[in-house]
Order: structure tokens, then C-alpha cells, then sequence
């Protein structure tokens, strides 16, 4: 009986300890022995995100950041594409009506195709970023869009083949769902969307390959502004305008309703276009608060949030997810401690360039 007890007990005890300790050998065996149930120890996940994600990962950076070996180095390990802050906005590349400014965007192209990532091309048109010497000309309507058409035919073609994918048109609607009338096109076309259209048209001509995005924000969240999307995707179809897909910037919180953006992902989806999460960074600071301090609970909070985005994005039609860009790497370089409160930490790595628990969401999220 005694030699039966130990029998099942060694079987037990060795099982638990191959798990624990690998192949350290057993010795002796006591009749004090309690039986052991073997624990399923918890799935590490080895790999990192551009690894084990089956569609890109990227992130935003800029020519000064890629200079900095430790971003370089999270930047090359962790993500497979490459999206610019703003040096390949209007306003960084436009210097005059016939002077560009390619240094920049030469740097990044350059880095990434060397770095075996791919190029997302942020934006051609963005009424933030009309050069200040264009918008003081005040063009009529002809004039304007001659010269914007020479713009992205310069632009798209000079990367052609090299950048895979551009936002076209960035933000043109307002929160209500209408067209943003601060916009120098609003205030220059009878009909800005048939411009915006031409445009897609133009960046088409220049590459054929390329993939056309319509991006702005809140889409997922705002069903004003996701049906004014949707009614230009449908307009672009019947008109002959190209358009491949939509990118939702996802400058997101941590109390975001998981329903609604699970929801609003499948209805964008419905127009069958790609889909690119473009800007993705989760907020914690609600309140602007002064003396916020980023608590484990947040950190959880944070994580899970990353991890219930990817999961919605993963159970989008597998040939419609497009990538996963966040907007930045690291809680040291990010727009969020201008636009919304020093105290901000939305982004995958810490400042140290350690990976947050926010990583590990991300990544547990990722099919
Ligand atoms: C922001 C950049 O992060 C800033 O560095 C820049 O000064 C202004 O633009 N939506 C967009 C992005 O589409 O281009 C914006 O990027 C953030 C909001």
C-alpha cells in the first residue's frame, strides 16, 4: 500500500517538478507526502509584437528619435512599419510653390526599407498642415487644386514603390458628422468632397500600387462622423474614385466603453475597405490632474485596454486588417504631454524604454 501511495505520488511530484525545474533529478520519497496537483504553468509569450502579429505593426516616429540608439533599438525589434509624426505632412515637405524639403522624409524612407519595415505615408492633405505661404495666396478653386495636384504627384511618385500606403485626406469632417469648415478646401471648393476624390484620383495616376486611406479620428466611437465616412466611401465607388481603406487615429482612454469600439470597428468594416488602426494611444491622466501618479491599477487598466483594442481588431475579416500603428513607442516622446497633460503615459514603453504592461496586453491580444 505504502509502495502504491508513493508510486502515484512520485508520478505527480515528477510531473510538477519537469514543469518547475526541468529534468533536475528526484530522490527519496516520504509517506508525509501530501498529493500534488500538477499546475499548468502560465504561457510566456517569447516572442514580440511585429513576431507574432500577422499583419504590421508600426508606430510613429521622427528623424530626431531614430537618431536616438535606444529608440532605434525598440523601434527595430517591436514594430514592422513606419509611420511619420509630421515630417511627411504638407507642411514639412512643401517649402514654396516649386521648393521641396525631402531630406527628412528620405531619412525615414531610407531607415525603414533598411530595417525591412514598410512605409505608411502621413498625410498628403490635412487642413492643419497647408503650408502658411499657400493658405496667404488664397487660390480660386482651379488654381488650388492644380497645385495640389502637382503636389502629391511629385510626392507619390517620388516614393513610388518605396511607400506602400498614404492617408490621402486626413480629418475633413467635423465631430456632427459635416465637413470641417476650417478647412482651406471647405473654404475654396462648392463641393470639397468631389475634390477630395480627384485627389485619390491624383495619388492613384502617380502610383497604381499604392494603398489610398481615408483617416481621421473617433470613427469607431462616433456614428455621426462614421456615417458621413461611409457615405463618401459609397460616393467614391459610384464615381469611379479610388480609396483601399480607413484608418481610425485611436487616441483613446482607458474608460472607453469596449462594446462601442468593438462595435463601431465591425461597422466601419462593413464597407469593406482596409482597416488601420492608425494612431493608436490610450490616455490615463482623465482629469488633467497635476498630481496624477500612474498606479498599478492604471498600468492593468492601460494593458487591458490595448488588449480588448487588438482582440476587436483581430475579429475583423482577416483580409481587411490592414495594421496597428501606435503613435509613438515610448512614454518619453509623446504628443499627449502637449496636446492633453505633462503627466501622460499612453504609449507601450515606459521612458526607460522597458516594456509596460500596456506591451503585454497588446501583445496577449494579437491572435
Ligand atoms: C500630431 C503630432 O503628433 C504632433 O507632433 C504635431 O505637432 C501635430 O500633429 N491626428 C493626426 C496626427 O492625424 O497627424 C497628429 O499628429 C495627432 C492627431
Amino acid at each position: 500500500m505504502l509502495n502504491l501511495i508513493c508510486k502515484t505520488s512520485l508520478i505527480k511530484s515528477v510531473l510538477l517538478l519537469l514543469i518547475i525545474v526541468g529534468t533536475t533529478p528526484l530522490t527519496g520519497c516520504s509517506e508525509k507526502e501530501e498529493p500534488v496537483i500538477p499546475v499548468t504553468p502560465p504561457v510566456v509569450e517569447t516572442k514580440t509584437l511585429k513576431e507574432k502579429a500577422k499583419f504590421p505593426i508600426g508606430a510613429a516616429v521622427t528623424v530626431a528619435h531614430l537618431k536616438e540608439a535606444d529608440f532605434a533599438n525598440a523601434f527595430k525589434s517591436n514594430y514592422n512599419q513606419l509611420s511619420a509624426e509630421y515630417e511627411m505632412k504638407m507642411k514639412g515637405i512643401w517649402t514654396s510653390l516649386t521648393g521641396y524639403s525631402f531630406d527628412n522624409t528620405d531619412y525615414l524612407v531610407n531607415f525603414a526599407l533598411q530595417n525591412n519595415m514598410k512605409v505608411h505615408g502621413h498625410a498628403l492633405l490635412w487642413y492643419s498642415s497647408f503650408p502658411d505661404w499657400f493658405k496667404t495666396v488664397a487660390y480660386d478653386s482651379l488654381n488650388f487644386e492644380n497645385n495640389v495636384k502637382t503636389y502629391i504627384q511629385t510626392v507619390v511618385s517620388r516614393y513610388k514603390g518605396k511607400i506602400v500606403s498614404w492617408d490621402v485626406a486626413n480629418e475633413i469632417f467635423a465631430d456632427d458628422g459635416t465637413l470641417r469648415v476650417e478647412s482651406t478646401v471647405y473654404k475654396t471648393f462648392k463641393d470639397p468632397i468631389a475634390f477630395y476624390g480627384r485627389c485619390f484620383q491624383y495619388a492613384r495616376n502617380a502610383d497604381p500600387d499604392v494603398k489610398l486611406f481615408y483617416n481621421d479620428y473617433d470613427q469607431v466611437l462616433n456614428s455621426a462622423k462614421r456615417n458621413s465616412v461611409s457615405k463618401m466611401v459609397e460616393r467614391f465607388k459610384k464615381a469611379g474614385y479610388p480609396i483601399d481603406g480607413i484608418g481610425d487615429q485611436f487616441h483613446t482612454t482607458i474608460w472607453t466603453s469596449k462594446t462601442t469600439i468593438s462595435n463601431g470597428l465591425t461597422d466601419i468594416a462593413r464597407t469593406g475597405l482596409l482597416i488601420h488602426i492608425s494612431e493608436l494611444d490610450i490616455r490615463v491622466n482623465q482629469n488633467k490632474s497635476d498630481s496624477y501618479v500612474f498606479t498599478d491599477a492604471e498600468m492593468i487598466r492601460q494593458s487591458d485596454m490595448y488588449k480588448s483594442i487588438v482582440e476587436s481588431f483581430e475579429s475583423l475579416p482577416q483580409a481587411q486588417k490592414f495594421a496597428i500603428t501606435t503613435w509613438g513607442i515610448t512614454d518619453k516622446y509623446t504628443w499627449l504631454t502637449g496636446w492633453w497633460h505633462p503627466k501622460e503615459y499612453p504609449l507601450l514603453f515606459n521612458s526607460n524604454y522597458t516594456k509596460k504592461k500596456a506591451y503585454d496586453g497588446f501583445l496577449s491580444g494579437l491572435k
